[in-house]
């Protein structure tokens, strides 16, 4: 099936919060945010504001009804500042006004006067002096410390992982609508409607049956709506409530990227103890997460840091360590991958250390601690279907790795300032929330007497094909066409309590409620077949193309005649279900258990070409051997393969994420802050699925698809570190992400322009790193020439 919506979006038709009609008298917020990271609030002047022509009015902190907490696990983030401001962007005000532009004309005579302090923006001084979010976590397996002393080699380093904005097409935002008797609607462009609920609901001082949340769809969340919509519906909210009239609030692409939270950057030391042939023995990591301003999910991202941190690969001694540290920057979220990511390009960096230092080539160490069947993890989860292996003999075989390596060892011993580089990146993803309580999930069923069929899921369509997904199953349960089912919005009247659709499982877990509620009404048309039949079987009755066979023969019924039967039969045609992954749980006392459902397993190769002169490079290839049990819609899963492939090779290689000292974001527009695009894509990619594998815990044996795919792109900054080996062998370049051409130039470079640096260029020069890199390419060019 393709993506339901592939049509509409395609002719511009779908609609999003801000595409729906508009109600009469609607008005417009804009939000007033801190220029300062760090300070106390001397003053706010918001009198000017409110005297402008179609300004309506301008509340703050003192105008909430309810309470003014949106902390969705650590309550400590206020929905507007109160006495002081702890991240540039942080809301401190909102003016609603008649139009978008007055709103905003508004918001720039607002004034406010701040007493500075100063600001923390690195995660290791933030932990130095003690601000720390929850309490730091250590997993533990076999005896790290008792097993050093084995080892033939031990590496030690540092790593630095730079964040990453969202960059969703449709920028945050909401529609309030009052409703009678004091409620509210909320058009929220937002992972999680209950979330959204359950905060508005706080902040007005309203139970949450006062507050109907609805979403469509979204235009892209990545994890950056999973909490951080919550703000933006709940200003929209209190603004409606004030006014009584239904209020809009949408964030310009600038202020997105100036106010809400990105992926979290991690500093992070490692060391690894490996014997000469290759095994690891011991690992040790601690991880620096740079958390931002307030907890938000930063905890639960921690907890999949310490989850993803050995990869796809058994190490018998393990020690992670993690805090979330407290800095002034926004405060960061979830995105696609949810701390894994960070966690595992740490040990692949480890990995990398300790083979350049042995002399062996990176591939032989990670294929020697692929996982097992059976192998324990550090959180005490063993290993099940574990296809670390099957997947990376499978690229073995389909791409020949040896082969791969030799070509680029003879490639680069013919060319000079041009070297080729590749990596190989297995990845092992955990599915299911990490927070056993989240893992249950909700489906209604709506059967039409027209046979045709309504469901609501506690899903949200973000483009990852939930919808589709949902049809696919549905159809297939229910033995009738995709086109008779229709997948209504996500509705906190309708489902109740949703999590956020997160953490990859929002097909298995809407898929099985799907099914549960299904179930329910199949087997009461079957019952009253049976009735109407005189047929001793319920269970030989199925329904195949529309039509309903007994025992594999047809009885003359088809779909739409048993639903008229059952209708005027009075039998029941909705149904509601209800699914809680089974088998799933974790004791945060002893850091084990059993977290997970199942794992994603995969394998991928790249191949990159860098020109060693100018710092530049492309990305040639990307073969992939992915598991998807059974896809339901391979056109969607491998859809979200590509995409999440493009996410991970970009946060590895060219989105730089820049702050200065002062918690100003210096990317703040897309103008800076540089995304993959389609020539960046590499030339070739290629994404072999395994083949017949089962998923015996997804629904018809799927598996989820949405974040681990992200996880390949590590394998970009290996593979660019490779070619950059082959052209200075004994370099030891830092493990510091992204690996943009900019940084690729500057290392491979350093003495050149350690040289330049004492007074002979101009230091006041705005660009002075571009003309450094320039200055470093003649330099360089002239010391080859020179012999
Ligand atoms: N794909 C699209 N097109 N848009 C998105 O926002 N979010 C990703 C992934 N793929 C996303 C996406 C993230 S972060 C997650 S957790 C999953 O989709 C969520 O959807 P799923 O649980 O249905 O896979
Ligand atoms: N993954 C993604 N999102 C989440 C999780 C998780 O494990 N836990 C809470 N939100
Ligand atoms: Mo995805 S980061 O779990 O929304």
């Amino acid at each position: 099936m393709k993506h339901i919506d592939a049509a509409a979006h395609t002719r511009g038709e779908s609609q999003y919060v801000d595409d729906l009609p508009q109600p009469a008298e609607m008005l417009y917020a804009a939000v007033f945010s801190s220029d300062v990271a760090h300070g106390k609030i001397l003053k706010l002047d918001t009198a000017k504001a409110g005297t402008i022509d179609g300004v309506v009015m301008v509340l703050t902190a003192a105008d909430l009804p309810g309470e003014n907490q949106i902390g969705p696990i650590i309550q400590d983030e206020t929905l507007l500042a109160v006495d002081a401001v702890h991240y540039v962007g942080e809301p401190v005000a909102l003016v609603v006004a008649t139009s978008p532009e007055v709103a905003h004309k508004a918001v720039k005579n607002i004034s406010v006067k701040i007493k500075e302090l100063r600001p923390v923006t690195d995660p290791r001084e933030a932990f130095a002096k003690g601000q720390i979010i929850g309490t730091p976590r250590t997993f533990h397996l076999g005896d790290v410390d008792n097993t050093w002393a084995q080892c033939d080699l031990i590496m030690e380093g540092r790593c630095d992982i730079s964040g990453q904005e969202h960059v969703y097409l449709e920028t945050q935002r909401a529609r309030a609508v009052p409703l009678e008797g004091g409620g509210m609607r909320i058009h929220s462009s937002t992972q999680s409607p209950a979330a959204v609920q359950r905060a508005a609901a706080k902040i007005l001082g309203l139970p949450n049956n006062k507050i109907e949340v609805d979403v469509k769809r979204i235009g892209g969340g990545f994890g950056g709506k999973e909490d951080q919509a919550t703000a933006w519906s709940c200003l929209a909210a209190l603004a409606a409530w004030h006014t009584g009239k239904p209020v809009e609030l949408v964030l310009s692409r600038h202020d997105d990227i100036k106010m809400t939270g990105k992926r979290h950057p991690y500093s992070s030391d490692f060391k690894i103890g490996v014997t000469k042939d290759g095994k690891i023995l011991a690992y040790e990591v601690k991880h620096y997460q740079n958390s931002g301003a307030t907890a938000d999910l930063s905890t639960a991202v921690l907890e999949r840091t310490l989850f993803h941190s050995t990869n796809s690969y058994f190490v018998p001694n393990v020690k992670i360590f993690a805090a979330c540290c407290r800095t002034n920057l926004p405060p960061n979220t979830a995105f696609r991958g949810f701390g894994g990511p960070q966690g595992m390009f740490v040990i692949e960096s480890a990995i990398a250390k300790a083979t350049e230092k042995l002399g062996m080539p990176r591939e032989e160490m990670q294929y020697k601690n692929l996982l097992q069947e059976g192998d324990m993890l550090p959180y005490g989860q063993r290993t099940a279907d574990t296809r670390s292996r099957i997947t990376w003999d499978e690229a073995d075989k389909a791409f020949n790795i040896a082969a791969i390596h030799k070509r680029i060892d003879s490639y680069n011993e013919a060319h000079f300032e041009i070297k080729k580089g590749f990596a190989v990146m297995p990845i092992c993803f955990g599915i299911s929330f990490t927070n056993t309580m989240l893992n249950q999930a909700s489906s209604l069923v709506h059967v039409y007497t027209d046979g045709s069929v309504g469901i609501t899921t506690g899903g949200v369509e973000m483009g990852q094909g939930l919808i589709t997904n949902i049809a696919a199953i549905a159809a297939k349960a229910l033995g009738i066409r995709p086109e008779r089912i229709k997948i209504e919005s996500t509705n906190t009247t309708r489902v109740a309590n949703m999590s956020a659709s997160a953490a990859s499982a929002t097909t298995d877990l809407n898929g099985h409620a799907t099914l549960l509620a299904i179930g329910q009404i199949l087997e009461r048309l079957k019952s009253l077949l049976v009735h109407e039949q005189h047929l001793s079987h319920a269970e030989k009755i199925t329904i195949v193309d529309e039509q309903v066979l007994y025992d594999g023969q047809p009885t003359g019924w088809d779909w739409p005649k048993l639903v008229q039967k059952a209708y005027t039969s009075r039998v029941a045609l909705s149904a509601h279900g209800y699914y809680a992954t089974p088998g799933i749980w974790f004791d945060r006392t002893k850091e084990k258990g059993h977290p997970f459902a199942y794992h994603v397993f995969g394998t991928a190769i790249i191949e990159v070409t860098v020109d060693c002169l100018r710092g530049t490079y492309d990305i040639n290839s990307v073969k992939i051997v992915h598991d998807l049990g059974r896809p339901i819609n391979e056109l969607v899963d491998r859809g979200q393969i590509e995409g999440g492939l493009a996410q991970g090779l970009g946060w590895m290689t060219l989105e730089e994420l820049k702050f200065d000292d002062t918690g100003h974001y210096l990317s703040n527009s897309l103008a800076t802050y540089k995304l993959p695009d389609v020539y960046f894509m590499p030339d070739l990619l290629e994404v072999k699925l395994l083949e017949n594998v089962d998923n015996p815990r997804g629904p018809y044996g799927t598996k989820a698809v949405g974040e681990p795919p992200l996880m390949y792109g590590i394998g970009a900054f290996f593979a660019i570190r490779h070619a950059m080996r082959a052209f200075r062998p004994k370099a030891d370049f830092p493990f510091h992400s992204p690996l943009t051409p900019e940084k690729v130039l500057m290392q491979l470079h350093a003495e050149v322009l350690d040289n330049l640096k004492d007074g002979k260029l101009e230091k006041k020069t705005k660009r002075r790193r571009d003309v450094l890199a320039i200055k470093a390419v003649v330099l360089f060019k002239q010391k080859i020439e020179n012999g």
